[in-house]
């Protein structure tokens, strides 16, 4: 069976769709599996060339304003797919809650309706970004936690106090944030290797709302600050986002950027 996962993320290097999209290929244990962007205009035909190849299709993208991204549209209107395919998709968003993406599922079904493809169902991924931070962050604060217990054990000669108790709660914490969407994922990595329908389900980053907003404002205002672009989070509107206004007619392009 040949899977194809249409990364649709105008993000070219990193993202959540890009990181979910990795994470779920490792799912499909003897399939062949195919990851390719589409992250802009540039990408349509290779995608279109992709599809035709693929049994099975699967998106994973962003919501934007409840919504697909406007390039992924755009590539829909010009796709005409042949009879017989299966389509899966993924969607994560920022806010916490995953039924936010319903409406860009329904979409997705009704675009396989008009144009004969087989709409499979999918999932909505609540936090999106977060699930993507903590996939990179967790498994650096356990290199580090086990680089410090190897160069204790080296100058000591035993393995320093609670450094085994300190990398399992990591791992359980990490587990447990992710327990949701990661089950939901195994559910949709089992139906897609069936080719079966899946349904609308969504899921979410294991954290209440109460302590998710914080969180997340802070990892904007350093992810910003990182980026040399606080001031201008702070003000909400700055010069990139008046020239980005101004030359709306170029918008994919900018939104790539
Ligand atoms: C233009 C734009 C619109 C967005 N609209 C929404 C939205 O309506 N609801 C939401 O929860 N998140 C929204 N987000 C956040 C993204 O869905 C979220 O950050 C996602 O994880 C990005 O995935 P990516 O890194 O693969 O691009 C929006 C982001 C952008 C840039």
């Amino acid at each position: 069976m040949n899977i194809l996962i249409l990364c649709c993320s105008p993000k070219r290097r990193g993202g959540a769709s890009r990181y979910i999209a990795s994470a779920f290929s490792h799912l499909l244990p003897g399939a062949r599996v195919r990851r390719v962007s589409l992250a802009a205009r540039g990408d349509f035909a290779a995608a279109r060339e992709q599809i035709a190849w693929a049994d099975v299709l699967l998106f994973s993208l962003p919501l934007y304003v409840d919504s697909l991204p406007g390039h992924l549209a755009e590539f829909l209107e010009g796709c005409r797919p042949g009879p017989g395919l299966d389509v899966y998709a993924i969607v994560n968003n920022g806010f916490i809650e995953g039924r936010q993406c319903e409406c860009a599922l329904e979409q997705l079904g009704h675009w396989c309706s008009r144009r004969g493809a087989r709409w499979r169902g999918g999932v909505g991924i609540g936090g999106g970004t977060m699930l993507a931070v903590l996939g990179r962050v967790f498994p650096i604060v356990i290199a580090i936690t086990l680089a410090l217990a190897a160069a204790g054990m080296v100058s000591s000669g035993q393995v320093p106090e609670g450094a085994w108790s300190g990398v399992l709660t990591q791992l359980a914490v990490w587990a447990a944030l992710i327990s949701p969407a990661a089950l939901r994922l195994l559910g949709l990595a089992r139906a897609l290797l069936k080719r079966e329908s899946y349904g609308c389900r969504s899921a979410r980053v294991l954290l209440p709302a109460l302590i998710f907003i914080p969180v997340s404002d802070i990892f904007m205002c350093l992810s910003s600050l990182f980026r040399g672009k606080l001031i201008f989070t702070l003000l909400g509107w700055g010069e990139k986002s008046r020239k980005n206004r101004l030359e709306a007619g170029n918008g994919l392009d900018k939104c790539a950027e």
